[in-house]
C-alpha cells in the first residue's frame, strides 16, 4: 500500500520546493505571454518539480456548465467534465478548493485513471470574480496533498487569476463539441 508522501518529505522540505517552482514559474511568466502559454509552463513547471505529481492540469471553464481540458502533463485526461460532476465539477462550482486525501471517499470523483489516489483542484478566480479555469493535480499516492500544498497552489492560482484575468473566456461560440 503507498505510504503518505508527507512521509518522505517534511513539509518545510516542500515548502521550500513549491518557492523554487515559484520563483522559477514568476521568471517564465515575466515576459511576453498568454493564458494558454502561462497554462502548460505552470503545469510543466509543477510536475516536474513535485514526485507526488502524476497527473498535473488545467480543466478551462468554456461556459457556465462545462470544462474542457486545456494545457497538461501525465496521462491523458477526460476531455470534458460537466460542473456538476467530479471533483473539478465541485471546485469550480463551489469555487473552493477541493482536497481529497483519498479520491474513493469523494463522491462522484471522475477516474480518468484508475491509479488515482489523491487530489487537490484549486479555482482560477479573475478579480472579478469570473472563473477561469481549474488547476487539477492528481496523485497515485494516498494522502499525497496537504496544507502546504493547498497554501502554495492557492497562492500560484490567485496570482494566474490576476495576471490574466482579462484573458477573453474561450466559448463553444458556434463550434459544438463532438
Ligand atoms: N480528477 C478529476 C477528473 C479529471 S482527471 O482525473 C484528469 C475529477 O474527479 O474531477
Amino acid at each position: 500500500m503507498p505510504s503518505p508522501a508527507s512521509s518522505t518529505a517534511t513539509a518545510s522540505d516542500k515548502a521550500e520546493r513549491y518557492a523554487d517552482t515559484r520563483r522559477r514559474i514568476d521568471a517564465l511568466l515575466d515576459g511576453p505571454t498568454d493564458w494558454v502559454s502561462a497554462m502548460a509552463t505552470v503545469a510543466c513547471e509543477l510536475h516536474h518539480s513535485f514526485d507526488h505529481y502524476d497527473w498535473t492540469g488545467f480543466y478551462r471553464a468554456v461556459s457556465d456548465d462545462e470544462l474542457l481540458v486545456g494545457p497538461y502533463q501525465g496521462p491523458h485526461g477526460c476531455l470534458h467534465i460537466d460542473v456538476d460532476r467530479g471533483v473539478c465539477g465541485a471546485a469550480a462550482r463551489t469555487r473552493e478548493t477541493q482536497l481529497w486525501p483519498d479520491v474513493s471517499k469523494a463522491p462522484d470523483h471522475i477516474a480518468c485513471q484508475s491509479s488515482t489516489r489523491s487530489e487537490i483542484v484549486v479555482p482560477v478566480l479573475t478579480p472579478n470574480d469570473a472563473l477561469l479555469a481549474v488547476l487539477d493535480v492528481d496523485s497515485d499516492t494516498l494522502g499525497a496533498f496537504d496544507p502546504t500544498d493547498r497554501e502554495h497552489l492557492e497562492a500560484l492560482c490567485r496570482d494566474l487569476g490576476a495576471q490574466f484575468g482579462d484573458t477573453e473566456l474561450a466559448q463553444f461560440g458556434d463550434t459544438e463539441l463532438r
